[in-house]
């Protein structure tokens, strides 16, 4: 159980230093007192009871999605230079996450045409395989810190292959794809942006090339996928090279730190539970899905997603003005005690845990769903498989990426051991 907070709902600030490592004790205060609160301080609107934020989601028209690009502002003294880079490359197009319909519509008819379930459940043999690389990788009965040697690179690896990148372009991929999210909670100096920006370029450039190459000789991959989808519906406009490379960051972003927090601090809590351990080792399929569904609600690494307000907009007893940023906190929404009794307990037995937001819903809702539970379960199949215990190691300090937005650990020592016996 998290403790609750002694003060007034008026001092709450989603980016205390505090707050940002535990924000459940203070989202409980606010779903019970003003779960529409407006935190004057940032000038943000909060939504934290889950019935209110399923009604925002589900009403898109009010709540926009085009709130922009996140984007760090840059500053005077490299802007023209910045500029002079990124006119190498294409300007950024808002796509799925960031765009309202008729745009959204459009673009996430094409990519769900190419991004199927079928063909993400073909990718299960390459997943399996990726996963048992780096399970045998990890020491038995040593300190193994879990961020870095396993639950980034997996996610990581299983995108590189969905978008066909070549063994010998991974690194060159997982740097393009560390400066997208380098600014993602993050600051970086002057050199680091012009690093960054010759990145974005190099990756444009890649990518366009690829793109290029499925234009004249399309395969089954999904970037032909991307090219040819306005090829099934006469009514379609091809979509451009600056969408496509807009919808592939959006999948890098959207896909790899989600899945890396999302198995992380399912480790973590197996790590705390032993029991979970052996009936993961006894039933691999059924119990991965539970642990799985249960740490989507529990832990929810997408903890909120911005809206802004087209019109005034009535939740419950509350009237958002127009024109306003508005967050919907996710995290808080799966922990209201209305629907998830005892909310603060990690509970894979739950049985209702699937009602979770964690992926959103409505029209925004997680594209990559389906890819995330496969890619999750599939990582601790084959960690069970090949370990009989896993228990928390020395030189944790469980401290949490400073984010309001994405939550998990920044790293976790973990010691995997072979056998039955821990
Ligand atoms: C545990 C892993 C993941 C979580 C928790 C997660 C969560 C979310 C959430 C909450 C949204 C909705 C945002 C909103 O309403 O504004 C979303 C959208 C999206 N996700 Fe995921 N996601 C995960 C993994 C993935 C993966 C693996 C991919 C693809 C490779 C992916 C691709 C997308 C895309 C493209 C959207 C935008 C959909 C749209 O705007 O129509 N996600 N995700």
């Amino acid at each position: 159980m998290t403790s609750t907070p002694a003060h007034s709902v008026d001092e709450f600030d989603p980016l205390d230093p505090q707050t940002l490592q535990c924000p459940h004790a203070w989202h409980a205060r606010l779903r019970a007192e003003a779960p529409v609160h407006f935190v004057a301080s940032r000038g943000m609107w909060f939504v934290t009871a889950r019935e209110l934020v399923a009604k925002a989601l589900s009403d898109h028209a009010t709540f926009s999605s085009a709130f922009g690009l996140p984007q760090m502002p840059i500053p005077d003294s490299i802007s023209d230079e910045v500029e002079k880079i990124q006119a190498e490359g294409w300007p950024p197009v808002p796509t799925l996450l960031t765009a309202d319909p008729p745009e959204h519509h459009y673009y996430r008819r094409m990519l769900a045409k190419a991004f199927t379930p079928r063909f993400i459940a073909q990718l299960e043999p390459e997943i399996r395989s990726i996963a048992q690389d780096l399970v045998r990788a990890i020491p038995n009965g040593a300190p193994f810190e879990v961020v870095r040697g396993f639950a980034a690179p997996l996610p990581l690896r299983v995108i590189a292959k969905v978008l066909n990148v070549p063994d010998d372009r991974i690194d060159d991929f997982k740097r393009w794809s560390d400066q997208f999210t380098a600014t993602v909670g993050g600051q970086l100096d002057d050199a680091g942006l012009l690093e960054q920006a010759r990145n974005m370029v190099e990756f444009q450039k890649y990518f366009a090339a690829q793109l290029d190459e499925r234009r004249a000789a399309p395969s089954d991959d999904l970037l032909s996928g991307l090219v040819t989808a306005h090829s099934m519906d006469d009514d379609d406009e091809p979509l451009s090279t600056g969408a496509i490379l807009n919808i592939i960051v959006q999948l890098l972003i959207a896909g790899n730190e989600t899945s890396t927090k999302l198995i992380t601090g399912v480790l973590h809590e197996l790590a705390r539970e032993p029991k979970y351990w052996d009936q993961l080792r006894e039933h691999p399929s059924d119990r991965s899905a539970d642990l799985i569904e249960e740490g989507l609600r529990f832990l929810t690494p997408v903890q909120s997603m911005f809206r802004i307000t087209k019109a005034d907009a009535t939740l419950g007893d509350y009237t958002i003005p127009a024109g306003q940023l508005v967050v919907l906190v996710f995290g808080s929404a799966n922990r209201d005690e209305e629907l998830f009794s005892r909310p603060d307990d990690f509970d894979p037995d739950r049985g209702n845990a699937k009602a979770h937001l964690a992926f959103g819903a409505g029209i925004h809702s997680c594209l990559g769903a389906p890819l995330a539970r496969l890619e999750s379960r599939i990582a601790l199949e084959e960690l069970a498989a090949r370990f009989g215990s896993v228990r928390l190691g020395e030189d944790n300090d469980f401290a949490y990426e400073p984010s309001f937005m994405l939550r998990g650990l920044h790293r976790l020592n973990l010691v995997f051991a072979e056998g039955e016996q821990r």
